[in-house]
């Protein structure tokens, strides 16, 4: 796609922009029905990108999409060990496109180059948590071939 240029996170130069679209989609990720302490979600969110560092690549793979030069997207590739079988497995933790560039392929493209990443590993398969109120998501994974293989329930008592 003409404009669009996908590269590895560099941290110093990147982090600004990653943190607030990571911040933006995590929070969005909290159903709008549940109570959320705005400064305690941030507080937490401070917590995750400490414990779950994005920057190390021992542990994490992240691909920055620029658009024209802009910093568009990014896919955040860590890993999570199965509750049945231990497996380590290969997970996105956050895929996001900033709003003003969405439906331009670029999380496809995204997620195609992290995919690609994860079959040069030699690794089988590729995970991911999508939640239920999350339409755009939901559609984007189906259409890359994900199918269901769990689905978590709350209800309210
Ligand atoms: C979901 C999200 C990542 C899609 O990013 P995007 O760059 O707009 O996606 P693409 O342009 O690559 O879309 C590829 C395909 O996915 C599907 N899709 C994407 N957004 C969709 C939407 N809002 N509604 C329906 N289908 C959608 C379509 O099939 C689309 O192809 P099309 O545009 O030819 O119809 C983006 O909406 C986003 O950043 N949302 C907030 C963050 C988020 O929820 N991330 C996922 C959780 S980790």
């Amino acid at each position: 796609m003409a404009g669009l240029n996908i590269r590895d996170f560099e941290p110093a130069r990147d982090w600004r922009e990653f943190a607030a679209l990571n911040f933006r989609t995590f929070r969005d990720s909290i159903p709008a029905d549940e109570a959320v302490n705005e400064e305690e979600f941030k507080r937490h969110h401070h917590w995750l990108l400490s414990h779950f560092a994005p920057q190390d690549p021992g542990r994490n793979k992240v691909f920055i999409a620029e658009f024209d030069g802009r910093y568009a997207g990014h896919c955040w590739l860590g890993t999570q060990t199965d509750f049945f079988t231990r497996r380590v497995d290969p997970w996105i933790f956050d895929l996001s496109t900033k709003p003003e560039f969405r439906r331009k392929g670029i999380a496809a493209a995204l997620h195609a180059r992290a995919e690609q990443y994860v079959r040069d590993q030699g690794l089988p398969l590729l995970g991911l948590q999508v939640m239920a109120h999350n339409e755009a998501a939901a559609a984007l994974y189906a259409r890359l071939g994900y199918k269901a293989r769990a689905i978590s329930m709350k209800k309210k008592v």
